[in-house]
């Protein structure tokens, strides 16, 4: 397993280029199941999380070619309707792959997905079977697999009692493909499921309202290949933003959307972080003094979960205590523990809420990472700890930062990736 060793306190400074979408990537290669021609991708993160997507569409019998970011895709023919279960546990996305095989084949076995162990026991997937199972499938569950199954997919109408990002995913590409229209209601927004339904737009489809909590999928009979450009990933432009917060020197965010993390940057406003933004970058000054701001997580345009930790780590150098307010998942407060040990003063008050008091000096810690953003904000903290942090299960940041050593090494950063 690789870990990081990590020198503390050096001025980190310079430009930093944000990469594609994780949250986009691993959805865009699923939706390429939905046609038999080519489809071909632009900016793709080079993640763990994109490499397993690949895994599975390997398995699956698709053919690929690809180099640096981009990457051409073809499920011409598919080989297998089930999902391998080793490939299929190692990330949540696997999920996304369910639907577009269900309308293209019409039947389709998978196990529970994996990823990050942070929601409610095994992170739930029972509004995608009811969305499913609206639109006519028939499931079953036999020695591990749900085996889905229909005909023929009917569309139907959907109300998310819960907001979920992949699901409403989920069901817009699925209803692509079924006879009729799909009306999905209280649907999540977030700028990714507006790309990809452009993409599939492109690709034949005609789907109205993503973006907004009603979307209607009038299905059409097939769909044709298409190129898509992946969006920046807006959860790496606002953790480099923190990053550039916590850090001493003016930091530059290239290659990003500031749209896409206004109430961060609103937040920023309040809290005395100084920063200017153009239409694709962000430039973080120096700042002497960081005001404390409670936040409670919410879907977008909500406070990100997905922002969450890495915003904790940095009212642990604000003036005063804010509470945290972790809406969206069980377990992802449970990182504070080692911010804990790193001299933070933190408060766990209930699963959900910790009260964080700051200013604190933090002293560099053996860590392990448990998830993707927790991992990171064990590396930004270690970046401005004093003395050396070492931290464990580096994979799990690979899952979603490409290359992060060397991009962060770039700005000033003493870090060493041990394999
Ligand atoms: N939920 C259910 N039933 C379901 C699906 C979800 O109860 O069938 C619940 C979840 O337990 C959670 C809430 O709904 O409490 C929201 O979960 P959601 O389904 O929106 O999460 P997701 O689609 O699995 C995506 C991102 C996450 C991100 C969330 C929230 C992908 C692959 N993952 O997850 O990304 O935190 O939306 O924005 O798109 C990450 O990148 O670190 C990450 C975990």
């Amino acid at each position: 397993m690789s870990k990081f060793i990590i020198k503390g306190n050096s001025p980190l400074s310079g430009i930093i280029e944000v990469k594609g979408a994780k949250n986009m990537a691993t959805k865009v290669i699923s939706a390429a199941i939905l046609t038999k021609d080519l489809v071909k991708i632009k900016n793709l993160p080079r993640i763990e999380d994109v490499e397993r997507a690949l895994d599975l569409s390997q398995y699956l019998g698709a053919d690929f070619a690809s180099s640096k970011d981009k990457l051409e895709i073809q499920f011409e023919n598919i080989s297998t309707n089930q999902l391998d279960a080793d490939i299929a546990n190692k990330f949540r996305a696997s999920i996304m792959f369910v639907g577009p095989l269900l309308a293209r084949l019409g039947e389709v076995r998978f196990p529970h997905p994996g990823g990050c162990v942070i929601g409610a026991a095994t992170r739930p997937i029972d509004l995608f079977l009811e969305g499913y199972k609206a639109m006519g499938a028939t499931i079953k569950v036999s020695k591990g697999y749900y085996h889905l199954s229909a005909t023929h997919l009917t569309g139907c109408r959907y109300f998310f009692t819960t907001v979920s990002v992949t699901g409403t995913e989920s069901l817009m590409i699925t209803a692509t493909l079924a006879n009729g229209t799909t009306t999905l209601e209280n649907c999540a927004m977030e700028p990714e499921i507006i790309a990809l339904a452009e993409m599939l737009n492109r690709m034949g489809a005609n789907i109205s309202g993503a973006g907004t909590p009603t979307i209607t999928i009038k299905g059409v009979k097939s769909l044709k290949g298409t190129q898509v450009d992946i969006i920046p990933d807006r959860i790496e432009t606002g953790t480099f933003a923190i990053l550039g917060a916590l850090a001493k020197g003016p930091l530059t965010i290239e290659k990003c959307n500031p749209e896409h993390i206004q109430i961060l940057l609103a937040i920023f406003c309040k809290i005395g972080v100084n920063f200017s933004t153009t239409k694709n970058s962000i430039t973080i000054k120096p700042t002497a003094k960081i005001l404390p701001y409670s936040i409670k997580t919410h879907e977008y345009p909500g406070f990100s979960t997905d922002l969450q930790s890495p915003y904790t780590l940095l009212m642990t150098q604000a003036e005063g205590s804010a509470i945290i307010h972790e809406t969206i998942y069980d377990r992802r407060l449970l990182f504070v523990d080692m911010l804990s040990q790193m001299g933070a003063n933190i408060i766990m008050c209930d699963p959900h809420r910790v009260v964080v008091t700051g200013p604190t000096r933090l002293r560099g810690r053996k860590l392990t990472s448990p998830d993707l953003r927790a991992g990171i904000t064990m590396i930004l903290a270690g970046l401005i700890a004093d003395g050396q942090t070492e931290i464990d299960n580096i994979y799990q940041v690979d899952r979603g930062y490409e290359d992060i050593d060397s991009r962060l090494i770039a700005l000033g950063a003493k870090i060493t990736r041990i394999q």
